[in-house]
């Protein structure tokens, strides 16, 4: 799935959206993220033994960064049910503000494996 997003080309984006977050939004991102127990769902980089946190039941976000591209990761996380519609998964659709969710975006998009 997560190749066919990446190269998928969506009417519902908007390319360029997303910059890299200022230091307040990240900040901001990380919190929210971890209000939102993201990491319960999605393995998270963390600086521990194993290099990341949480559970497994859904896609990991740990290369996040190179791996999705950002423009597409801030639509999907301001409506995920566009995007995956009766996949039986359950996604919780945070009703956050946009730019809190940008700010969780920016945030995401830091994750990155070398
Ligand atoms: C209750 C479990 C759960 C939680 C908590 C959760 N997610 Fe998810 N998430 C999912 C499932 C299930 C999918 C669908 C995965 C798939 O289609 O393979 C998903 C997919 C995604 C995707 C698509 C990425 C990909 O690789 O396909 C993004 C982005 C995402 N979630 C962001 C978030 C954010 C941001 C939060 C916190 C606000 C969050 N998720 C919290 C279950 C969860």
């Amino acid at each position: 799935m997560a190749d066919f997003l990446r190269t998928l080309k969506d009417a519902r984006i908007t390319e360029g959206v997303m910059k890299s977050g200022t230091p307040e939004e990240l900040a901001r991102g990380e919190q929210l993220y971890r209000e939102h127990a993201c990491q319960n769902c999605h393995w998270t980089p963390a600086e521990n033994r194993r290099g990341y946190t949480g559970g497994t039941s859904s896609t990991s976000f740990v290369n996040m960064g190179n791996r999705l591209q950002a423009d597409w990761v801030y639509r999907f996380n301001l409506n995920p049910n566009d995007f995956v519609p009766e996949s039986g998964a359950y996604i919780p659709n945070p009703s956050l503000p946009d730019e809190d969710i940008y700010a969780i975006t920016a945030y995401m998009m830091t994750f990155t494996q070398p």
